[in-house]
């Protein structure tokens, strides 16, 4: 058994929508498990009001409670902070990664971590320049679930080699209602499924096809087809065809909710099926192997308390007491390579923001 204390890392969180109200709830929540301390030092947000009333609604409890500042800048500035979570739109997302780097602060990113590829890049030079670890909040990679997925898939090759995998994120969004403000059809904010949720599609594509991550992953052929309304996305299709004749059928919809089962992976030797709210979450996978011949499959699940976005949090905690500035699961590689194969999605589906 290691003596060696929990790392502790003190959070400034960068605006208060939805998921940063995930985060800090996740952050807050006492696990026995956990492989790190987190503290929730400051708020962020356009306005002290909203703030303060975020904290009342969401982490009441936490002890001493956060400082809450009207501004991201004060953030950035906070000696006492040593990351920033950006959970702001995809639109502002290098703006907010280059302002926390330039003031020496780690950085966990929303995905997508940008709105293209260039702009990733430009971020990921500002980070190597200052130092500082930098990391795409790609939360599901972390789950241990997916991690048995990966190990039974390409270590153990239950289900030998894999032939193809479906897998789909719908969500019945109404976008014809929103205002045209809202991240979800303002381009400007990176609008549009394939940022939004087609990027965990991929995810699951590229974690079952992909033998080797990063730099020395393979390059698959992509296509990309997408319905385009007012230059953002409703629906994308993206197909991955890998050099081995392996096939991603990964697609969106901002117009149907997923069933249960978001995935099918298939292979010479048997099927995966995945499930969970969606594929950003996945609660089961069931193992159908040929040889064991057991029609009913061999279920896995996950003991999740809260969102499950603690698990990349304590990652990046540990990286950083480490003194390392990318992570091994979610490296800055891999997330150039997931916004190249966005843009070539978008080339050719026909989805454009303004910065393009
Ligand atoms: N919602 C999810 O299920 C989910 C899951 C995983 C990842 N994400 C990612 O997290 C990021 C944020 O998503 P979200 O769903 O949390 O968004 P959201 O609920 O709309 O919140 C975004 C927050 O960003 C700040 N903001 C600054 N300028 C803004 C502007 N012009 N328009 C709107 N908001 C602005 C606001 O906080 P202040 O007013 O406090 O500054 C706002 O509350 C995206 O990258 C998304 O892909 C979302």
């Amino acid at each position: 058994m290691s003596s060696d204390p929990l790392p502790t890392l003190r959070w400034g969180i960068i605006a208060t929508g939805q998921i940063s109200s995930w985060f800090v709830r996740d952050l807050a929540l006492s696990r026995p498990d956990a492989k790190a301390k987190h503290i929730i030092q400051a708020i962020g947000s356009s306005s002290k009001e909203k703030g303060g009333a975020f904290v009342k609604q969401w982490i009441p409890n936490v002890s001493p409670p956060p400082t809450v500042y009207g501004s991201y800048e004060q953030v950035y500035a906070e000696p006492n902070v040593d990351i920033t979570y950006i959970g702001t739109p995809h639109g502002f997302h290098k703006k907010n990664c280059l302002d926390a780097i330039e003031a020496g602060k780690h950085v966990l990113c929303e995905k997508a971590f940008a709105l293209n590829a260039r702009e990733a890049r430009e971020v990921f030079a500002a980070a190597k320049r200052n130092g500082v670890f930098i990391m795409e909040a790609l939360w599901t990679r972390f789950f241990p679930l997916v991690q048995t997925f990966q190990r039974l898939v390409h270590e153990e090759k239950a289900i030998g080699d894999v032939h193809r995998i479906f897998c789909d994120l719908g969500l019945d969004m109404d976008i014809a209602s929103l205002g045209p403000e809202s991240r979800l059809k303002n381009p400007a904010l990176g609008a549009g499924t394939l940022l939004d949720i087609c990027i965990y599609s991929l995810t699951w594509g590229l974690l079952t096809l992909d033998a080797k991550r990063g730099e020395q992953a393979e390059s698959p052929k992509i296509v990309g087809v997408q319905t385009v309304s007012d230059s953002i996305d409703f629906a994308t299709s993206i197909l991955l065809l890998y050099p081995s004749g392996s096939q991603g059928i990964l697609t969106s919809t901002a117009m149907f909710k997923t069933p249960e089962v978001f995935c099918r992976v298939e292979g010479n030797k048997g099927h995966i099926t995945v499930e969970g709210v969606s594929a950003s979450c996945p609660s089961a996978f069931t193992l159908y192997s040929k040889e064991a011949g057991n029609s009913e499959g061999k279920r896995y699940t996950v003991d999740k308390p809260g969102f499950g976005l603690y698990w990349e949090a304590d990652a990046v905690a540990q990286d950083i007491a480490a003194g390392r500035t990318e992570n091994a699961i979610m490296p800055w590689a891999e997330t150039l390579r997931i916004m190249d194969t966005m843009d070539e999605v978008r080339r050719q589906g026909g989805a454009r923001f303004p910065v393009d």
